[in-house]
C-alpha cells in the first residue's frame, strides 16, 4: 500500500491569506489557535485537491482574499490560486488549482486545474489522481439530520475509490432535471421522456447497487475490526433499493422506467421526480446500543461517524492500494480521552497522513513529538 504525502501548500489571494507557503514533514500535521485564525481556511484549500467546491461548499468567488487589489496580483486573470507538491505512486507532482476569472459576468466561474503545467481535461480527473476525506463540526449531526447529507457521505465513499461514481450520479441528475424542465414546460415529447427515463433508470439503478455494495463493505469492515469504535447497522431505504432486493438489475431497470413512466402526471403537479435514488435515506443504528442514531448522544454519533470514517479508509487501503488525505476539521471536539488516542492509533496504522485543527493544543498531548504544529494567529501561520 502506497502513502501518499502531501509535501508543501503554497495559497495566493486564498480568504485570509495573501500568501502562504507550508512545507509538510510529518504524516500528522495540526494547526491551533484562536476562532477566525484561520485554521479551517488552510483545510479548505487542501481540500480543492479533490473535485467541487471543497469542505465548506463554498461560492469559488467567495473565496478570493477580500481586501486584495488585482493590481498586486501576478496574474490578474486569476481569482484564487492553490498549488501542492505531493508524493504520489507515480512520482512528486505539483497540483495546481485557480479560479479563472471572466470578464463576463454572465460567464459562470471556473475552476481550472494543472498537473505538472498540464491542463486537466476535467475535475473529475483529480479524483483519479488522490482521494481528500474530510471531517468538519458541519457534520458533527450528519447521521441524524436530513437524508440528503447521509447519501452525499455514502456517495463520497463511493466515488473516493470508483471516480465513475460522480459521473453516474452527474448523469443521473441531468435527466432527472431534463425531465422535470419538460414536465413544468408542459411539453409532450414521448421519445424525449422515454430517452431521459430510460438514462435515469439505467444510472439510477447502478447507483443503488454500488450504494448498497458499499454499505456491505463498510459493515464487514466494522465487524471485523472490534477496537474502541462502535459499531453501525446500515441499510438504505428507499423503492429503488426495494426493487433490488426482489428482482434482477436488468429487470430493477425496466420497472424503475415503467414507473417513471406512470409518475409523469403526478410529477407534472409535484415537481422532481417522486421516485428515485436521489431520494433514498440511509438509516444507521447504534450496534451495541442498539438504538437508531437520532436517539444518540452528540458525542456517541460523532463517535459513530468516525468508526465509518475508519472503516472507509479501511476499505480505500485495500481496494485502492493507496491512502487518501484526511482532514478532520475540530476533529476531536466531542471525543474523550480514551477515543482520541484511539482515533490516533488507527491513523498510524493506516499511515493516512491527517491535518487536523484545533483551538486547544492540549487536546493532542498524545502525539506530541510525532506530529508538526503550526501556531495559526490573525493569518500568521509559524512552526513551532
Ligand atoms: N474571502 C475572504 N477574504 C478574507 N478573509 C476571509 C475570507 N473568507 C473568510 N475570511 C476570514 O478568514 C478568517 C479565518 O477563518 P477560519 O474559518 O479559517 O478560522 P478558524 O481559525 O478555523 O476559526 P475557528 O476556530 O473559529 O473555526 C475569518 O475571520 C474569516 O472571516
Ligand atoms: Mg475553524
Amino acid at each position: 500500500m502506497f502513502s501518499i504525502r502531501l509535501r508543501d501548500l503554497s495559497l495566493t489571494h486564498f480568504r485570509c491569506y495573501s500568501s502562504l507557503k507550508l512545507l509538510f514533514e510529518e504524516r500528522v500535521i495540526i494547526f491551533t489557535g484562536p476562532n477566525g485564525a484561520g485554521k479551517t481556511n488552510i483545510l479548505e484549500a487542501i481540500s480543492f485537491l479533490n473535485p467541487g467546491r471543497g469542505l465548506r461548499h463554498a461560492k469559488l468567488s467567495d473565496l478570493i482574499r477580500k481586501d486584495s487589489s488585482s493590481s498586486q496580483r501576478e496574474d490578474a486573470s486569476l481569482g484564487w490560486i492553490i498549488s501542492a507538491h505531493l508524493t504520489l505512486p507515480r512520482g512528486v507532482c505539483q497540483i495546481g488549482t485557480a479560479l479563472a476569472l471572466s470578464q463576463r459576468e454572465e460567464e459562470a466561474e471556473k475552476r481550472v486545474i494543472r498537473m505538472d503545467g498540464n491542463d486537466l481535461s476535467s475535475q473529475s480527473e483529480l479524483e483519479k489522481i488522490l482521494s481528500v476525506l474530510w471531517m468538519t463540526p458541519a457534520m458533527d449531526r450528519l447521521l441524524s439530520d436530513g437524508p440528503s447529507q447521509r447519501r452525499k457521505l455514502l456517495d463520497k465513499f463511493i466515488s473516493s475509490l470508483d471516480p465513475d461514481h460522480s459521473k453516474r450520479l452527474y448523469r443521473y441528475e441531468y435527466a432527472m432535471r431534463e425531465r422535470s424542465r419538460l414536465l413544468k414546460e408542459g411539453r409532450n415529447d414521448p421519445l424525449w421522456f422515454a430517452t431521459l427515463e430510460e438514462k435515469m433508470a439505467l444510472e439510477g439503478i447502478a447507483l443503488t447497487a454500488s450504494r448498497e455494495e458499499m454499505l456491505e463493505l463498510l459493515i464487514s469492515s466494522m465487524n471485523s475490526h472490534l477496537g474502541s469504535f462502535p459499531r453501525a447497522h446500515l441499510t438504505l431505504k428507499g423503492e429503488v433499493e426495494e426493487l433490488l432486493k426482489r428482482h434482477s438489475a436488468l429487470e430493477a431497470e425496466e420497472i424503475f422506467k415503467q414507473r417513471l413512466k406512470e409518475l409523469r402526471p403526478h410529477d407534472r403537479v409535484s415537481g422532481g421526480a417522486s421516485m428515485g435514488p436521489h431520494l433514498s435515506d440511509l438509516e444507521v443504528i447504534h450496534v451495541e446500543k442498539n438504538i437508531p442514531i437520532p436517539l444518540c448522544s452528540t458525542g456517541e454519533q460523532k463517535v459513530l461517524l468516525v468508526s465509518l470514517i475508519l472503516a472507509h479508509l479501511r476499505i480505500h487501503a485495500l481496494r485502492r492500494k493507496e491512502t487518501p488525505l484526511l482532514l478532520l476539521d475540530e476533529g476531536l471536539v466531542h471525543l474523550d480521552t480514551i477515543r482520541r488516542q484511539a482515533l490516533f492509533e488507527e491513523l498510524e496504522n493506516l499511515n493516512v497522513q491527517t491535518f487536523l485543527t484545533g483551538t486547544d493544543t492540549a487536546a493532542f498531548e498524545s502525539v506530541q513529538g510525532k506530529a508538526q504544529f503550526f501556531d495559526v494567529q490573525a493569518g500568521e501561520v509559524i512552526r513551532r
